[in-house]
Formats: C-alpha cells, sequence, structure tokens
C-alpha cells in the first residue's frame, strides 16, 4: 500500500507517510531500514546533511534503481540544509554534498533545518561549530538571504520544492512576503501533544503544507532533551482506546489523525514489522467524534526546545503556541 500525496504549491506531489531517518547512523541498520521501507511501499524518505546517514541511504537508492526495483520519479527525497551553510553562496556547496552523498542529480524538497547560522571554527561540540571560549560559534545571516540560496536551488534544477524547519509564524511571515518561490512545506514537531493547531491554520492559508517530525513524540530522543517526568504520546489512553476500537495499532492511530488533518508525517521506525505497519493508514478512517476526542488531548508540549540555539536571535520557539 502506497501512501497518498499531496499536491504542494510548486505542483508537486508530497506522500503523506514518509520513514523518518534521525539518530540512524549505523550503516548497516540505515540500510536495512531503508531496503524494509522501500520494500514496504514507502514512497518518501526523510533525512539531513546533520543525520550523517544520507551516503548510505544513497547506496540503498542505487541498488534499487539498478535491479530495477525503484525509478528516481517514484520516490520522494527530502534532506536539509545544515546551520554552517546559510550564506546565499554557501548554500549551493551544501546541496551539491548532500546530492552527492545520496548519488543523486537532485532532492524532491530542499529545507533549512533551523533558523540559526553559525560559522566554521575548524573546532566542534557534537554537530556544532565553537569558538575560543567553546561557545556556539553563531553567526547572523539574515533569512532572507538563505532563502535567495535555496531558490537558486530550485533555479538550477538541485531541488524540486524547498521549505523550512523549525521556523516560527514571524520567521515564515518574513520569507512568504519577500520569496519568489514560497515555502512548500514547514517541518516542525507534531503530535498528539502538540498539535501545533494555530500553525496549520497560518500556512493553510498560505497554501503551504506542515510535515510533522517526531509524530510520536520521539520516545528515544536522546537523554538531553528527555523531559523528567513528561508523558508518553505513545502511552496516551485516549489514543489506545481508539487503537482497540478499530483494531489497530496505537502508533496507526497516530498517525492516522495526522494524515487525516491533512498533515505529513515522517514517523522513523528500523523495525521492519513498525516500518510496515506505519504506512498502512490509508485503508481506515477516524469518524469525526473521535477526531475530536484526539484535538482535545492537545497539551501544547515541545519535547524539542532547541536550547542549544536560545541564546541566537533568530531562536524560534518563544511564541505562544
Ligand atoms: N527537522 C527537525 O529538526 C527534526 C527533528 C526531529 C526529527 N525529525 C525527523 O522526523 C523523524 C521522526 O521523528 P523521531 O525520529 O524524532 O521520532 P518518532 O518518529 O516520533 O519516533 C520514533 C521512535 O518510535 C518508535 N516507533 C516507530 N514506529 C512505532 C510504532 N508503530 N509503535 C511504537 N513505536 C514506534 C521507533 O522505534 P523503532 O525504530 O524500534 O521502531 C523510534 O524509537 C526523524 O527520524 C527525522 O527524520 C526532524
Amino acid at each position: 500500500m502506497a501512501a497518498q500525496t499531496v499536491t504542494l504549491n510548486s505542483g508537486h506531489k508530497m506522500p503523506l507517510v514518509g520513514l523518518g531517518s534521525w539518530q540512524v547512523t549505523s550503516p548497516e541498520e540505515c540500510k536495512d531500514s531503508i531496503r524494509a521501507a522501500l520494500d514496504a511501499g514507502y514512497t518518501h524518505i526523510d533525512t539531513a546533511y546533520a543525520y550523517q546517514n544520507e551516503a548510505f541511504i544513497g547506496e540503498v537508492l542505487q541498488e534499487y534503481f539498478k535491479a530495477g526495483k525503484l525509478k528516481r520519479e517514484d520516490i520522494f527525497i527530502t534532506t536539509k540544509l545544515w546551520v554552517t551553510y546559510h550564506e546565499k553562496d554557501r548554500v549551493s556547496l551544501c546541496i551539491d554534498e548532500n546530492l552527492k552523498n545520496l548519488q543523486l542529480d537532485y532532492v524532491d524538497m530542499y529545507l533549512i533545518h533551523v533558523p540559526v547560522s553559525m560559522r566554521e571554527t575548524g573546532k566542534r561540540m557534537g554537530l556544532y561549530p565553537i569558538d575560543e571560549n567553546n561557545k556556539p560559534a553563531f553567526t547572523e545571516v539574515p533569512l532572507l538571504e538563505t532563502w535567495k540560496g535555496m531558490e537558486q536551488v530550485v533555479r538550477d534544477g538541485k531541488a524540486k520544492s524547498i521549505g523550512v524547519s523549525n521556523f516560527n509564524m514571524k520567521q515564515i511571515e518574513l520569507i512568504c512576503k519577500s520569496a519568489a518561490i514560497k515555502p512548500a512545506t514547514v517541518q516542525v514537531e507534531c503530535h498528539l501533544y502538540l498539535q501545533q493547531e494555530k500553525l496549520f491554520r497560518f500556512l493553510k492559508e498560505r497554501g503551504i503544507t506542515i510535515t510533522a517530525y517526531s509524530p510520536f513524540g520521539s520516545p528515544a530522543r536522546p537523554a538531553n532533551i528527555q523531559k523528567e517526568g513528561a508523558p508518553r504520546v505513545l502511552d496516551d489512553p485516549v489514543a489506545k482506546d481508539l487503537a482497540t476500537k478499530y483494531k489497530r495499532s496505537v502508533g496507526q492511530i497516530h498517525l492516522r489523525y495526522l494524515v487525516q488533518r491533512g498533515i505529513i508525517a515522517i514517523p522513523k521506525s528500523s523495525n521492519p514489522s513498525r516500518i510496515q505497519e506505519n504506512l498502512k493508514v490509508f485503508d481506515f478512517k477516524l469518524s469525526h467524534g473521535d477526531m475530536s476526542k484526539l484535538a482535545s488531548q492537545d497539551r501544547k508540549l515541545r519535547f524539542f526546545e532547541g536550547q542549544e540555539f536560545k541564546t541566537h536571535p533568530n531562536y524560534p520557539f518563544g511564541e505562544a503556541l
């Protein structure tokens, strides 16, 4: 069963469910999960420069292209611009690197990963460059400058559609006001406990789709962003009851709720049976009453607060949800 699609403002179609790949950095785990997804009928994969797994994904794509099991036009690949490439002329350097790793001529969606820019210093803490005082090496590249670089990527044929991730409404509006090419999607944290209804309506008015990252609340997120005592999205009792009622898994109820709202979801799994399960959400429908029950479970609870970016002027998450 392939995912249903949504037509973007770029005219291209984007599958409503894709495979997430964050934290899948071991080559074998990554390649096996991509193979399991392609075999299950996935037509959409989400990755990023920062995930350090594009090369493994590229290897499997080549394997499937060469075996005649997949055609380039049948798969939707999203990847993202990293923070150290925000200067207009550096955007093309990053996408060239993304494309080389993925062994592709173009990606279907290219996103600015976060609205915060940093400069290379030769010294890093994890993915983030640090300065001589071991502080984050922030710079202030204007968002509109980066967006111009993103538009150039489309003109150069290296991305079919472009968008942003982790931007707030003010930042999205800034881009929309002067963009020659509007963002086609905005990728943000979105799940039962952070339903993003306000942002969803704001984007809908502007013809922009929303892509939900961490649709299960990212239960395996790293310890430094676990919140003591925070509720687990997958333990939600209303969703569990509905899983029994509809004879589906809890995960499928969460995903069905998102796609039925018209939201694109990119669940991560490295487990072949859960990979298959997560795509099987297009052959049932939640009733209006059950959609309302799930809507009432919102807690406006953000797990990804981007602490590492808090002192940057473009820190996005001060806005009311
Ligand atoms: N733009 C951004 O800044 C950003 C930030 C975070 C994430 N993302 C993207 O969004 C994707 C998804 O988010 P995420 O990885 O944070 O978390 P998620 O998709 O909410 O949750 C993934 C976790 O749920 C488990 N899982 C998968 N399917 C399940 C099911 N049917 N039932 C129960 N558990 C299930 C997985 O374990 P198994 O692997 O063992 O199945 C994994 O531990 C990422 O991989 C990435 O592509 C983007």
